[in-house]
């Protein structure tokens, strides 16, 4: 069973990102995987670091739409990433250096982020976006 299924609640009506969203939530449902089976430590490393990359390309996506259109809530959204990828880092530093055995509720954590924040912060830009052309 996949930790996390994409859905339509979850769409922010914008195909290119719908995509890159669930393309997010692949890689948290691989990298769950790989922590329930006991894979080994350079899997898991190389996953989480391809996990990280590809979501700051998302974000970096997001938010130069953002600033392109001069989007009233960028600076609010921007933190809420910056945070993320903070945590993230500190993650995969800690397990880089053993001080941290990735975990199933990592894998949770990284889930009702990502669900709240496509919920919550990033479907307040969908009628924005749209309006100004993203597709
Ligand atoms: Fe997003
Ligand atoms: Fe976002």
């Amino acid at each position: 069973m996949a930790l996390f299924t994409w859905n339509e609640t979850l769409s922010v009506n914008i195909n290119s990102i719908d995509e890159q969203h669930k393309k997010l939530i692949d890689m948290i449902n691989d990298f769950y995987d790989n922590i329930a089976s006991r894979s080994n430590k350079d899997n898991i490393s190389t996953l989480l670091s391809s996990m990280k990359q590809y979501t700051l390309e998302h974000f970096t996506r997001e938010e130069n739409y953002m600033k392109k259109f001069n989007y009233p809530d960028y600076e609010s959204h921007k933190k809420e990433h910056d945070v993320f990828i903070a945590k993230v880092n500190d993650l995969e530093e800690k397990f880089t250096s053993g001080k941290l055995v990735l975990s199933l509720e990592v894998t949770v954590f990284l889930r009702d982020w990502l669900k709240k924040h496509i919920m919550g912060t990033d479907k307040k830009y969908s009628d924005f976006f749209i309006k100004n052309g993203v597709k």
